[in-house]
C-alpha cells in the first residue's frame, strides 16, 4: 500500500507550482515526490532533485526512469553542505524550492533554505509539508496500543534528532530564512484511512530503523503490532500526526 500523496498534490497545486517550472526538491527519498512534481511541471518543466542517501537516490531514479519521466535528475548531496552541489547551476534558476518531510531532519533548516535562495528567482515560491506531533495523538476512546506505537515512533525520530514540531516552527523558518512568509494549513493523519498505512504497517516499515536506535527489539515491535490490529475497527478515529503545509516566497 503506498501512502497518499494527495495533500502534497494539493499543497504544490494551490501553492502555484505549475506546468513550464524548474523546481528545486529536498530530501526527495523513493522518488514519490519528485514523480508528483514531474507530473505537474511536465515536458517544458525540469526538477532537480536532492537527496543524501545514494540508496535513496538509485532507488528513485531507476523508479523514474522506469516510469518514462525525463525531466527529473537526481543528486546526491547533503542538505547541510554550503550549496556547492548547485555550483554548475545559474543563479535565479529556480521556480521554486520545495520539499516533504524533510525540514524536520535538518538541525538549521533556516539556514539552508537561506543558502539556497540565490538560485531561487525573485518572488520564487518556497513549499513545504511537514510532520508534525506536537498534539499528537488525538482520540476520544482510549487505544492503548495505538498510543505505545506512537510513543515508541516518537522516541525513534527523538534519538534521531528529529524536530517533530516542525509544522509549527514553519513560519518561523521562512521567515528566519529571509523569506516572506505566506501561508499555513495542516491536516489530520488519521489512522489507516484511505489510502495511507496503519499505524502496524508503519511500525512494520520502520522496525530496523527502531531497533538501531535502541527503542525497541524486534519481537516487542512484533507483539505490538498485533495488538494494533486487535484494538482497530473501522469505526475508530485514532490521529497518529498531522501534515503542516506551507508557503513562502522569496521578497
Ligand atoms: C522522511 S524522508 C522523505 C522523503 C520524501 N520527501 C517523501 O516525502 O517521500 C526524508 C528524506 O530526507 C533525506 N535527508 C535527510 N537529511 C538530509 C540531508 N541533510 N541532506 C540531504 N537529504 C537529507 C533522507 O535521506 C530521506 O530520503
Amino acid at each position: 500500500m503506498k501512502r497518499s500523496n494527495s495533500t502534497t498534490e494539493r499543497l504544490f497545486r494551490s501553492a502555484g507550482i505549475s506546468e513550464g517550472m524548474k523546481v528545486l526538491e529536498l530530501g526527495s527519498g523513493p522518488g514519490e515526490i519528485s514523480e508528483l512534481l514531474s507530473d505537474i511541471v511536465g515536458p517544458a518543466g525540469s526538477v532537480l532533485a536532492i537527496d543524501r542517501s545514494e540508496d535513496m537516490i538509485s532507488f528513485a531514479s531507476k523508479s523514474l526512469e522506469k516510469s518514462g519521466r525525463s525531466n527529473v535528475r537526481f543528486l546526491q548531496a547533503d542538505l547541510n553542505d554550503a550549496p556547492k552541489y548547485l555550483e554548475s547551476i545559474d543563479l535565479l534558476s529556480f521556480d521554486a524550492v520545495v520539499g516533504r518531510r524533510v525540514l524536520m531532519y535538518l538541525p538549521r533548516p533556516d539556514r539552508v533554505l537561506s543558502s539556497l535562495l540565490p538560485w531561487l528567482r525573485e518572488g520564487g515560491l518556497v513549499v513545504f509539508e511537514e510532520h508534525d506531533s506536537t498534539i499528537c495523538p488525538g482520540f476520544v476512546t482510549a487505544m492503548p496500543a495505538h498510543e505505545r506505537g506512537v510513543s515508541l515512533l516518537e522516541k525513534m525520530l527523538a534519538e534521531e534528532g528529529v524536530d517533530t514540531s516542525m509544522g509549527f516552527h514553519l513560519p518561523a523558518t521562512f521567515s528566519k530564512a529571509g523569506l516572506k512568509f505566506e501561508a499555513i494549513w495542516a491536516e489530520a493523519v488519521i489512522d489507516g484511512q484511505g489510502d495511507q498505512y496503519s499505524l502496524g504497517e508503519l511500525l512494520e516499515l520502520l522496525k530496523s530503523r527502531m531497533e538501531s536506535s535502541n527503542v525497541a527489539v524486534a519481537s516487542e515491535i512484533d507483539e505490538l503490532i498485533a495488538q494494533i490490529e486487535i484494538e482497530r475497527e473501522p469505526t475508530t478515529v485514532f490521529v497518529s500526526g498531522m501534515r503542516f503545509c506551507s508557503k513562502a516566497i522569496k521578497r
